[in-house]
């Protein structure tokens, strides 16, 4: 059995958690800072580091207590390295090497985006071998990525985002409407009463064998819409206009994971990690259409948390040939990818 101590302050959540063997999520302790930053209209990176700075001791505690195991028990410690804010980045990092060192435990550096795709795993009783090679998207408001791993740690970019991301869009579509932000809860609300064929959307990037996204096409196309209706908008108008964006912007998603399995069809299972994969019309479209098994996150490991930080670091522990390496304190959040 393998314990790891995961460390997660890449931006405006403080979070650690105790996972085993990669997979099993023995306590999981995430505290945003989403009240601090509204005023603001968005995240201050230097009063994201020091609400790190507050909180992270008073965490990592809670989180060790909730696994119900002393820090003698634990392997390794894992960080997010990057990427992320620099300030809020260093509290997480100093603190876990410190600890580290005065643990003597390994210290393993972790790539945050990385990491969300690991989330997909946790809790999940199926073995390695049916689950790899697989691919994996990252969906957020920062990126629309699709991945082949033929292993875990082992990433090969397939597509990627030429404008917006997918949750982008969603955050910018809310803000047309004054939904206020983050976009993607309440477009998938308003979307449930609506009529998704009511107002076809035109579809980007159509062509399956072409491996790329694009979103900033359809928000301009819900500009003109909000713009020809304007005269007579109502609820159920709004309705149904969140129903026709939101199916189109998850269909592209399906549609290229589609084309991306037809293009490896080594790859055995998909696994979805980001804020959007929180959807659940994208859970329900991808059960449906994909020919490969498809695993999200449990609700609770969609957006930032450190059990993904700490299964990331269990896959470079047990990979690692020599694991003193990770007692090399000298990288920072500027050494990126050292470890892969
Ligand atoms: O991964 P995440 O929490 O943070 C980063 O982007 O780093 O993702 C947030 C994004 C936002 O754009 C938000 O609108 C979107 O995920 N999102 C959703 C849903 N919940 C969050 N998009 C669609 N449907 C949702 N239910
Ligand atoms: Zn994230």
């Amino acid at each position: 059995m393998t314990l790891i101590l995961g460390i997660e302050s890449s931006c405006d959540e403080t979070a650690a958690a105790v996972v085993r063997d990669g997979r099993q999520a023995l306590s999981s302790v995430i505290k945003t800072q989403i009240d601090v930053h509204r005023a603001f209209g968005g995240v201050v990176p230097e009063i994201a580091a020091r609400e790190h700075l507050k909180l992270i001791d008073a965490i990592v505690d809670q989180a060790m207590h909730d696994a119900g195991c002393t820090l003698d028990q634990i392997d390794a410690i894992a960080v997010t390295q990057g990427p992320g804010l620099i300030g809020a980045l260093l509290v997480g990092i100093a603190y876990a090497k410190g600890l580290a060192f005065a643990s003597d435990k390994p210290l393993i550096p972790v790539n945050h985006v990385e990491a969300h795709v690991q989330g997909a795993v946790l809790g999940l009783d199926i073995p390695e071998t049916e689950l790899y090679p697989c691919l994996a998207l990252v969906v957020s408001g920062g990126h629309t990525n699709i991945y082949y791993m033929p292993e875990p740690t082992v990433y090969e970019l397939l597509a990627y985002s030429i404008d917006d991301a997918c949750g982008e869009s969603f955050d910018k579509v809310a803000k047309l409407f004054g939904l206020g932000y983050p976009g993607g809860p309440v477009i998938e609300e308003l979307a449930r009463q609506g009529h998704a064929e009511q107002y076809p959307m035109p579809r980007m990037m159509e062509q399956k064998n072409k491996l790329l996204f694009s979103y900033s096409g359809l928000k301009t196309y819900m500009v003109n819409l909000r713009g020809r209706h304007a005269s007579q908008m109502n609820e159920q108008m709004l309705r149904d206009f969140c129903a026709s964006f939101q199916e189109e912007a998850l269909g592209q998603l399906v549609r290229k994971l589609d084309g991306a399995s037809q293009q490896r069809p080594a790859a055995r299972s998909i696994l979805i990690a980001g804020g959007v994969a929180a959807n659940q019309r994208f859970r329900a479209l991808a059960q449906a259409k994909l020919k490969i098994p498809v695993y999200f996150p449990q609700l609770r490991f969609c957006s930032d948390n450190a059990a993904m930080i700490a299964a990331l670091g269990y896959q470079h522990y047990v990979k690692a040939d020599d694991t003193s390496v990770f007692k090399q304190l000298g990288w920072d959040a500027f050494s990126r990818y050292q470890f892969g």
